[in-house]
């Protein structure tokens, strides 16, 4: 949470899974970090070509990625699920999160480590790893608010969050938190369009207006 910016009360989110659709959406949100954030979020300091490479590198089929939008359909959080399959058949996956300077202090981190938790479990993942900076006191709450070990190396740390097999509730949760969130989604795609031909509509009003006043 931005420390400085006003404390807000947790507003519940609708968090949907992303498509390579989203790819302009995920770019725009991720370069509008700025300095600081890019380093907190990739562990170094990204440049927009390597957040270009990021984007284009993430892997719809086999990774999952999860995002809030605002009401006008801007990304203002997200975050990516990484699978990897160790030793063993042993699955683990790594996470990592990004939210909008703007909306921060709201609980969309922690809902969206929560999201990512439950869609694991649901997958067969044992194992959560966040690798986060030791400095990044937000992402480590998250962690250990979450229920994972925090081990502390120096400048960077790192997280493990045992996950449980998945049962009937967190099916069925996950499903219907997908379905919610779809459906917003939808509602906003709706008032977004109608906007836009609202706009355009009052322009061509106006343009006739001055026509008709000039002929
Ligand atoms: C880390 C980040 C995702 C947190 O997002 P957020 O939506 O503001 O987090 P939440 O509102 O869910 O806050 C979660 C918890 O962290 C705590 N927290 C937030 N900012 C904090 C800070 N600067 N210091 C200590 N705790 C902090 C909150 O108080 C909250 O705990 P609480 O419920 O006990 O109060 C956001 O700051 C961010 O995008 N940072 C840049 C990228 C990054 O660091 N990514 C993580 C590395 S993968």
């Amino acid at each position: 949470m931005d420390r400085s910016s006003p404390a807000h009360a947790p507003v519940r989110a609708p968090i949907r899974t992303l498509g390579a659709e989203h790819r302009p959406a995920i770019l725009k949100h991720l370069l509008a970090l700025d300095e600081r954030d890019r380093f907190l979020r990739f562990g170094y300091a990204a440049t927009d070509e390597h957040i270009r490479r990021y984007v284009d590198g993430l892997r719809f089929d086999c990774d999952e990625v999860f995002g809030i939008f605002n009401w006008r359909l801007q990304l203002i959080a997200m975050a990516h699920l990484a699978y990897m399959v160790q030793g063993r058949g042993r699955h683990s996956a790594e996470f990592g999160v990004s939210v909008s300077r703007h909306a921060r202090g709201r609980g969309y981190g922690e809902q969206l480590f929560a999201r990512a938790v439950r869609h694991a479990r649901n997958h067969g993942v044992t194992v959560i790893v966040i690798h986060a900076l030791s400095e990044n006191a937000a992402m480590l709450s998250i962690a250990r608010k979450g229920g994972a070990t925090v081990v502390r190396e120096g400048p960077e740390s790192q997280a493990h969050l045992e996950l449980p097999p998945a049962d009937f509730e967190s099916s069925v949760t996950e499903l219907l938190e997908e379905q919610a969130a779809r459906s917003q989604y939808w509602v906003k795609l709706g008032r977004h369009r109608l906007r836009q031909w609202w706009r355009r509509l009052a322009g061509w009003s106006a343009r006739l207006a001055r026509r008709r006043r000039a002929a």
